[in-house]
């Protein structure tokens, strides 16, 4: 399942992310933007339960967090933006990271940097990865979440091309995905278009 965020303040702060004149400064602050409004979507449905407390005036029932603990896990390094700005919504979220690469002779994403939550399988899993593209690193992350345990996860990416999804979709049709734009294609070298260039070059001043 996909959920497409269409806020007119994330469709606004999305486009402003497309623009080859958005600088560094002003894009690193607009993913952070985007992804905590991406979050309050994702976030919706985590449950609350009544907790007695006292206010200054009376001692009543009030609603609270109350189900399972969550988990951000980042895919390095683009996803990590996300898990920044996020975390400053769910403090108490514990943070992990999954670092892939290509194989240059398969071309399947291998993991060379992992270090999750230990207690991962008791987690709401929300997976931050600011690009779903050809979907593989997603789903190879999805995957190696599921084989720690994780059995509640949801995929966050702010741009998502339909060849990504698609790949989710059938890979992992358990997984929701939350994205604020699903573009039109990707084009011959995997990039999003008309997307917003590399997110993890625009991120961090790099090419
Ligand atoms: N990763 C990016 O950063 N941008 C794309 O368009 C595709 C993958």
């Amino acid at each position: 399942m996909v959920t497409v965020v269409s806020h007119p303040l994330v469709q606004h702060k999305l486009s402003l992310m497309r623009d080859t004149q958005t600088g560094v400064k002003e894009f690193r602050e607009l993913a952070s933007e985007v992804s905590l409004l991406l979050a309050y979507e994702a976030m919706r449905d985590l449950e609350i339960g009544p907790v007695r407390l006292s206010t200054p005036l009376e001692t009543a029932e009030f609603p609270m967090l109350s189900g399972k603990k969550l988990a951000l896990v980042a895919i390095l390094r683009a996803g990590l933006i996300m898990t920044d700005a996020i975390v400053t919504l769910v403090p108490a979220a514990k943070v992990g990271h999954i670092g892939l690469y290509r194989d240059p002779q398969t071309l399947k994403p291998v993991a060379y940097y992992n270090k999750l939550p230990a207690d991962i399988a008791e987690r709401r899993v929300f997976l931050t990865d600011p690009m779903l593209a050809t979907g593989g690193s997603a789903s190879a992350a999805i995957q190696f979440l599921k084989d720690a345990g994780a059995q509640s996860i949801k995929l966050m990416s702010i741009l998502a091309a339909p060849e990504g999804v698609a790949v989710i979709e059938k890979e992992h049709p358990d997984v929701e995905i939350v994205v604020a734009a699903i573009d039109r294609e990707l084009n011959d070298h995997g990039y999003i278009v008309p997307g917003l260039g590399d997110a993890g070059d625009r991120i961090y001043g790099t090419k």
